[in-house]
């Protein structure tokens, strides 16, 4: 094991590698930011600025639900966009930053959580009877990628910047990082880190592949052409990342995509799986993204929400930094957004753009603006361990209505990342009135789900559902709360405002509950809850559809509900 004392001696020497390198190798690259991302740095650095609390050196989350909570992960982030910006007094602060991370970073090598960093100054390290180790919860593993894949941006462009001692210190936290991300093994000790689990993985290949170069190591470097080749055959399979269509994570991947072809060291296989991979998620972007309704189309392996307008996901970013802020696909107002802290992500989505643009096409590009036209297609991903077989995604997409599906056979519920709120196989999203948009999404309450899109219909199954003995197996949808009028009288998720269905199936036709409870929530979401069941005693297999008899054709509303 690699103690303390060793890596010590270990960074004088490497510190002197560095007093003698001239102008970084990718600094002197062409490396201009478009008037969009530069609009987008600006709006995510001052809107960060108004966190950070001088005395003790550290950002304030912008997590609506930890209000006072300081945050390291963030103020990371925000060290690397200070470095960048460079104003007044900016370097100063972000080298306070980096002095207060590495005080909490964990450095015993024993742990698992091996140089990961704490979530807040306040937090006691992991320790059983004391603050019981619980991963995502007392720490948070992914933690050293996010760190670290920003760190390699903030290294490689602006070190040169920065104090001897701070480059010291950020020489022995990469090191850290990098050695502690190593820990990790899918399905030991509880690790949940495989190759299907995209972002997070991409991430740790740039970190093992830049750590290796920058500090010489050349275990790491192998570790991210290991890692590296590993998700991009996984990729190939189905020409998806396993993890597909998120909101928020596909921002993720985009954004480490860039990393790995802007930083990879001479010689890495990274730059060139990632600009093939890019050039593929791209199109499936394209063929996935509504500009009419500025959503992406269902269904979602993770999504925070069901609406882009109504909260933040990281490939608002994406778009903004593309085609500037007026095409982002969320809500106007920043200020008490639904999942507003990952907008401190923006910053850096904003500094990897120079190294994507040219790989985006024309028409990809126009996607963001103008809605290409209807179509429909289908897909497969696969997340192994977890699936039993690839899942199968079917969509269709229309001008002002869309609407996805997705089988899936798993042994728990929630999709590879077993989770209901975030797991979304079966979705409706069509335009409502000014811009809103509605949204009817099946609330995964069964390992397998096979939900079947395609034009005008959506039709789900639980296929390991045989009669009622194996459970009542009722269909749960949430259902957008709209910007209701008082008299939008909603008593059932047949008519809706703008979206009329046939409902069909062996559920139970008359059995639907239809409500509203203003105590529950699903992501911040208000939604009706529309559950159907199955007849008593019923035999075979769980069946319901919906065959769309109305949906809007354009923006004007026209609507039979309601006496506006
Ligand atoms: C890098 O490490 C190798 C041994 O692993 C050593 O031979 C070489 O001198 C090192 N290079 C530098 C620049 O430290
Ligand atoms: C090299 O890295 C791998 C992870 O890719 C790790 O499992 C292995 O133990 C490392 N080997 C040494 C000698 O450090
Ligand atoms: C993306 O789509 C275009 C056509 O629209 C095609 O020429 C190109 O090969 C595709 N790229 C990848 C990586 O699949
Ligand atoms: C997906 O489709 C393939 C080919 O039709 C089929 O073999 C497989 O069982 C399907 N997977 C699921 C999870 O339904
Ligand atoms: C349904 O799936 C679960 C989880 O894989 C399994 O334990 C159960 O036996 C299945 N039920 C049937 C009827 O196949
Ligand atoms: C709403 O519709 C239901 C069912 O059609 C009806 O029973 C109820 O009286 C209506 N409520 C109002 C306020 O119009
Ligand atoms: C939806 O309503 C049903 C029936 O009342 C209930 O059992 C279920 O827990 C609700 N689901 C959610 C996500 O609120
Ligand atoms: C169908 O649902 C209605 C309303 O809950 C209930 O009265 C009826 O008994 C159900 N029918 C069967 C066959 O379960
Ligand atoms: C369901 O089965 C029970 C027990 O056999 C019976 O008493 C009941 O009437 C059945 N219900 C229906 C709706 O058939
Ligand atoms: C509005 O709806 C009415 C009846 O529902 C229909 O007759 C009319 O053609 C619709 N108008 C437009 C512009 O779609």
């Amino acid at each position: 094991m690699l103690g303390f004392t060793v890596l010590s001696s270990l960074l004088v020497l490497l510190f002197s590698v560095v007093n003698v390198q001239a102008a970084p190798a990718a600094a002197s690259k062409k490396y201009v930011m478009s008037k969009n991302a530069q609009d987008l740095f600006d709006t995510s650095m001052s809107w960060q600025d108004g966190f950070w609390d001088e005395n003790i050196g550290y950002l304030v989350s912008a997590d609506n639900t930890l209000p006072g909570r300081y945050d390291s992960r963030q103020s990371a982030w925000y060290a690397v966009g200070l470095v960048a910006r460079n104003g007044n007094g900016d370097v100063a602060r972000a080298e306070r930053i980096i002095a207060n991370l590495y005080k909490g970073q964990y450095k015993d090598p024993s742990k698992q959580w091996y140089g990961d960093i704490q979530q807040c100054p306040d937090e006691p390290t992991p320790q059983e009877g004391v603050y019981e180790p619980n991963t995502y919860n007392s720490w948070d593993p992914n933690w050293r990628d996010f760190v670290g894949a920003a760190f390699v941006i903030m290294i490689e462009d602006y070190e040169y910047r920065l104090s001897k001692e701070t480059v010291a210190i950020i020489k022995e936290m990469m090191y850290l990082l990098a050695i502690g991300d190593q820990y990790r093994v899918g399905g030991v000790d509880d690790d949940n880190l495989y190759a299907a689990y995209s972002n997070p993985w991409m991430m740790r290949c740039i970190l093992q592949s830049y750590a290796g170069s920058y500090l010489n190591n050349t275990n790491m470097t192998q570790s991210g052409e290991k890692w590296g080749k590993e998700i991009y055959d996984l990729f190939k399979e189905y020409d998806t990342f396993s993890e597909f269509n998120s909101p928020t994570y596909t921002g993720v991947d985009m954004f480490a995509l860039g990393v790995w072809i802007r930083y990879a060291p001479a010689g890495s296989s990274l730059p060139s799986y990632a600009e093939e991979m890019f050039g593929s998620l791209m199109n499936l972007t394209k063929s996935l993204y509504n500009a009419n309704l500025k959503n992406f189309a269902g269904p979602f392996d993770r999504s925070y929400g069901f609406d882009m307008n109504q909260y933040f996901a990281i490939t608002a970013s994406t778009v903004w930094g593309l085609v500037g802020r007026d095409y982002a696909p969320m809500p106007g107002p920043i200020s008490g957004m639904f999942h507003i802290s990952d907008f401190g992500f923006s910053h850096l989505i904003a500094l990897g753009m120079p190294q994507i643009v040219p790989l985006i096409s024309e028409d990809v590009l126009q996607s963001f603006i103008t809605y290409p036209g209807e179509h429909s297609f289908t897909r497969q991903a696969y997340s192994p361990p977890f699936d039993t077989y690839p899942r199968n995604i079917s969509v269709w997409s229309s001008d002002y209505i869309h609407v996805g599906g997705e089988t899936i056979m798993e042994s728990k519920i929630g999709g590879p990342a077993t989770s209901s709120s975030a797991y979304n196989p079966a979705v409706i999203q069509w335009y409502v009135r000014e811009g809103r948009m509605g949204y009817i999404t099946l609330h995964p309450t069964q390992p397998w789900i096979h939900a079947v899109a395609g034009e005008g219909f959506l039709d789900i199954t639980y296929p390991n559902i045989t009669s009622a003995s194996d459970g009542a197996a009722p269909f749960t949808f949430l259902v957008s709360a709209f910007d209701v009028y008082p008299n939008d009288n909603l008593t059932t998720i047949a008519d809706l405002p703008g979206l009329k269905m046939e409902v069909s199936g062996n559920v139970n036709l008359t059995s639907e509950i239809f409500y509203f409870d203003i105590d529950s929530n699903i992501n911040d979401f208000w939604s009706f809850n529309s559950t159907w069941s199955m007849p008593e005693n019923f035999t075979g297999v769980p069946h319901i559809r919906f065959d769309i008899t109305e949906y809007p054709t354009s923006p004007v509303a026209n609507y039979s509900l309601s006496d506006l």
